[in-house]
């Protein structure tokens, strides 16, 4: 890192169409914010530029859906996410957003000069366009019914029931979601970045030159350089965006993802209007794109491509580590199903505990695979790691030294160090390092786990000397295990002051290392004095004699009751979105059709009567099948029936429903269930009873 004079370090601009949920937080946000204060600690000159993102097509549709402009939506969301990014603790230099004059300003003269130097192509094609409306149509806007499936809203992009990626053109009745009328189409022009120029240095500069990328990095641009590269329309027609800034384009754009990444350099500017070149064009600035996998093509080929045809000594990313996906409770992440945590909601139901959804999000982040997140591993991960391990070692360390020692460093010698204390202090500083290795290696995950690890450390240590047993015939032995602990207290802070930032600035005035309380947990600026990288290691910070401050707890134990109000909101929005579906598909489905034919005869096999529910109990450990005890006029008997997902236990009792009584019995989950209850089957799947108009006597023939 050496030849490095600064750090530029940008996290992927969200788009503010919505709120920001742990999905970012953990692909993004927390590595990013990790990684530039483990910098400015290390006292590097450190930049951490991000924005909002609030050009492109969905949050057009959005403020169509609302019924409002694009720039109430995006003020809306900008507002909202830059202050639970900051209430989290997401210590940018700047957050600024692609609306401003400046991003304006700056990516439309980024356009224009390419255009001028002709780094362009101009291509004139076809393009959808609404006669009503008079507006171009990106695929989004066109709707239809969907040739594989059926379902009559599909997009012209995608259809979201069978999940098929369509094209316009394949769609069955296309409309726009304009006017409603049938697009036609039409001539327009559009400017292209020819990648496949780009090809031949892009392979060299990431094939060759950065084969230390992480390997989901590598690989995707790998496949993407090896599967040759295609010009790529820059520009749109569409009328929310930076306008292109030329004569004859009018009604059109810069594509989104021209404008964004721009934005990393105009919120540079913003920030620093006259220092801010030497951020972006000189070759001892290290350039560091954090985001997530499905950004990799833009920040690994295609900004680069514009950056260096821009030209003008603009250098490029030196490693781009972007995340995987995180899931959450097993289902993917999806903001329309709301399928989500939103750091919004986290901060007002856990409020003061930022720290534990960081340490959460980065122990279990999506660096090398997919994962997931469930409330389970929240709770144990704050409850016996957070509580019970790190926590802990600090909480006793402190106490003990206010009890024995009226909260001061005691001092000790050198010569009353037993082999054991020998060992624990050389320990110290081999786990640091380790803490220290992975965070520059952008192992987060590895590099959190040996913090927990050195608070491990010190819970052994207690453990092993047991100072309250020994303080009554040894208080000398105590004043050293209580030195040394109070030492480890000190790192402990440092080396989690990157990941847990609010509880390394309490716990560093607990022990007296910073003098004020309500300390910035969101510095912008290196680290210095006893909070520096570089005391990481050392068991001399804590002075002999100095007063700590009066301790307090430094992690609360999350109990059960807040950890089942979020899985039964979870709960709530899965049944929703299925009750939703099941409406869908039945609004969509056709009926089945008809079954071949059956003579009389056949039909006079069955024998269907009305009975009544007398008692009704789910089967344990399934969540389909209840078990009934029902009166058929001739017996009492049990059926077994699939019907848990459409009714209660409760609702079932007294209902007269019909039955095909001389079912061959069958044997389920250990039930013997004699008959099947006759159920109206939707096309969606939801199953209603089948009951007579009027009560009947039971067993009454059915015919
Ligand atoms: N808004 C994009 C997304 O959420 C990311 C834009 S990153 C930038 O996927 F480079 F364009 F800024
Ligand atoms: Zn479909």
């Amino acid at each position: 890192m050496q030849q490095f004079k600064r750090h530029l370090i940008t996290a992927a601009l969200p788009y503010a169409n919505g709120s920001v949920h742990i999905g970012h937080l953990a692909g993004v946000y927390v590595p990013a914010d990790i990684y530039c204060r483990y910098l400015r600690m290390k006292g590097e000159d450190v930049l951490f530029v991000c924005g909002s993102d609030e050009h492109g097509v969905p949050i057009t549709f959005k403020a169509k859906d609302l019924g409002c402009s694009p720039q109430e939506i995006v003020d809306k969301y900008h507002a909202i996410i830059k202050d639970s990014f900051n209430r989290f603790g997401i210590s940018f230099n700047i957050y600024s957003r692609t609306s401003s004059e400046i991003h304006h300003q700056t990516a439309g003269e980024f356009f224009k000069k390419m255009y001028e130097e002709g780094k362009f192509i101009e291509r004139e094609s076809e393009q959808f366009y609404d006669p009503v409306a008079e507006v171009f149509l990106a695929d989004r806007y066109i709707m239809g019914t969907c040739p594989k499936c059926g379902n009559e809203s599909a997009y012209g992009d995608q259809c979201e029931k069978c999940g098929s990626t369509l094209s316009p053109e394949e769609l069955i009745n296309p409309h726009s979601r304009m006017s409603g009328e049938a697009p036609v189409k039409k001539m327009t022009k559009h400017w292209y970045l020819p990648l496949d120029k780009d090809e031949n240095w892009l392979k060299e500069w990431i094939l060759e030159n950065h084969k230390e990328w992480k390997t989901n990095v590598y690989g995707q641009c790998k496949s993407w350089l090896d599967g040759g590269l295609r010009p790529r329309a820059v520009t749109r027609d569409l009328d929310w965006g930076v306008p292109v800034p030329l004569e004859d384009a009018k009604g059109k754009v810069l594509y989104v993802w021209f404008d964004a990444p721009i934005g990393y350099i105009s919120n540079t500017k913003e920030l620093l209007p006259n220092d801010w070149e030497k951020w972006w064009k000189s070759s001892d600035t290290r350039l560091i794109h954090f985001i997530g996998k499905d950004n990799i093509v833009f920040h690994c080929i295609v900004f680069p491509s514009m950056l260096k045809n821009y030209g003008d000594g603009y250098i490029l990313p030196e490693n781009v580590p972007a995340n995987e996906f995180l899931n959450l409770e097993g289902d993917k992440i999806s903001t329309s199903r709301n399928w989500a945590i939103w750091l919004e909601e986290y901060l007002k139901d856990f409020e003061g505990q930022q720290d534990v959804l960081r340490y959460v999000l980065c122990a279990n982040a999506p660096e090398t695979k997919d994962n997931d997140f469930t409330w389970k591993d929240f709770q144990a991960r704050n409850n016996s790691e957070l509580v019970a391990i790190y926590g802990n070692f600090v909480n006793r360390a402190l106490v003990l030294t206010h009890k024995y020692f009226d909260g001061k460093v005691p001092a000790f010698r050198q010569e009353q160090l037993t082999p054991m204390d020998k060992e624990f202090i050389a320990s110290i500083p081999q786990i640091t390092k380790e803490v220290e290795d992975n965070l520059s290696h952008f192992k987060f995950r590895d590099a959190i786990k040996e913090a927990m690890n050195l608070a491990r450390l010190g819970n052994k240590y207690l453990t092993d000397t047991e100072p309250w047993k020994v303080y009554k015939t040894d208080p000398e032995r105590v004043a050293v295990i209580l030195n040394l602990s109070l030492q480890l207290c000190a790192n402990l802070a440092i080396a989690f002051e990157p990941f847990c930032p609010f509880s390394s600035k309490k716990l560093e005035y607990m022990l007296g290392l910073i003098e004020n309380k309500n300390n910035e947990v969101c510095p912008t600026s290196s680290a210095s004095g006893k909070i520096a990288w570089e005391n990481l290691g050392r068991v001399d910070m804590m002075e002999t004699g100095a007063t700590l401050n009066t301790p307090e707890l430094l992690f609360a134990k999350i109990e059960d009751d807040a950890i089942n109000a979020q899985t039964e909101r979870l709960a709530r929005i899965k049944k929703e979105n299925e009750e939703k579906a099941m409406q869908e598909a039945a609004a969509n489905a056709k009926a089945e059709p008809l079954k071949g034919e059956c003579t009389f005869e056949e039909f006079e096999k069955m024998d269907i009567r009305t009975a009544t529910v007398l008692e009704a109990v789910a089967v344990p450990k399934t969540d389909k099948l209840l078990k009934l005890t029902i009166d058929t006029g001739i017996d009492k008997r049990t059926i077994v029936s699939g019907i848990a997902q459409y009714y209660t236990p409760e609702e079932m009792v007294g209902k007269q429903i019909c039955i095909l009584a001389n079912l061959k019995p069958r044997v389920i989950r250990g039930i013997e269930s004699k008959g099947m209850i006759l159920m109206a089957k939707e096309p969606g799947g939801k199953m209603r009873f089948i009951t007579p108009a009027e009560v009947v006597s039971n067993g009454a023939q059915v015919g």
